[in-house]
């Protein structure tokens, strides 16, 4: 890569956004971050707390002795790595409806502005391209079908020994959907000049390849 890049990638849940930003940062030689396992991190503090997110003066109190970074693929609460602990249906339920919170996407928002001072990265989020990084040097909206997310989804989780429910999946899909795109403050949206892929019947190195094609295509 020639200079520092900033490179975007929003869309709905299960797009295949943190496979696909992962494997892009290793090709371009930048850091990969993870902005949903922030938001999840935060919901994670909650629970812990006790704190009620529609409490500003609680809420206040939480985040300002809260500190969440992401590095080298872990996702760090007050110097813990949680990432064990956030991909549980209990922590994305709560993180869906709290991510709407200003309070706590101002501070979210902050942290991730400061990480893309310091070296080349790939963001993934709802809103990398249109409030963190609006400048950024590339902008991907990823979207496939509820139904490719679902099944993906669903596989991912009987590969792990999760007897998961395909309808289970897809609904809950569905509702996180709404909900990121329907939310009055930073709703999920394309960015101006962000460049959509559907990668419903793509593989996943075909979207990495339609991308970097768009990197080379200026670096040349
Ligand atoms: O991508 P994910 O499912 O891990 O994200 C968890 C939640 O956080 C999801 O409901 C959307 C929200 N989120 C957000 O509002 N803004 C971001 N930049 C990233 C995630």
């Amino acid at each position: 890569m020639r200079t520092k890049t900033i490179v975007a990638i929003d869309g709905p849940a299960g797009a295949g956004k943190s496979t696909i930003a992962k494997r892009l940062a290793a090709r371009i030689g930048a850091d990969y971050i993870d902005t949903g396992a922030m938001y999840r991190a935060v919901a994670l503090k909650l629970l812990r707390t006790g704190t009620d997110y529609k409490d500003p003066e609680a809420l206040q109190t939480m985040l300002d002795a809260m500190d969440v970074d992401f590095s080298e693929g872990h996702t760090i609460l007050d110097g813990e790595d949680v990432s064990g602990l956030i991909r549980t249906p209990e922590i994305s339920a709560l993180a869906s409806p709290s991510s709407g919170v200003p309070a706590i996407r101002y501070k979210l928002t902050a942290l991730q502005q400061a990480m893309g001072k310091r070296k080349s990265i790939v963001m993934d989020g709802r809103d990398i391209g249109t409030v963190v990084f609006p400048d950024a040097d590339f902008k991907f909206f990823l979207t496939a079908s509820a139904d490719e997310r679902a099944r993906r989804r669903t596989e991912e989780m009987r590969a792990k020994g999760d007897p998961a429910d395909f309808e289970t999946i897809r609904a809950d899909i569905i509702q996180r959907d709404y909900q990121d795109s329907h939310r009055e403050f930073r709703p999920l949206r394309k960015a101006d000049g962000a460049v959509e892929i559907d990668s419903t019947d793509m593989s996943i190195e075909s979207v990495v390849d339609t991308m970097m094609a768009f990197i080379e295509a200026r670096d040349r």
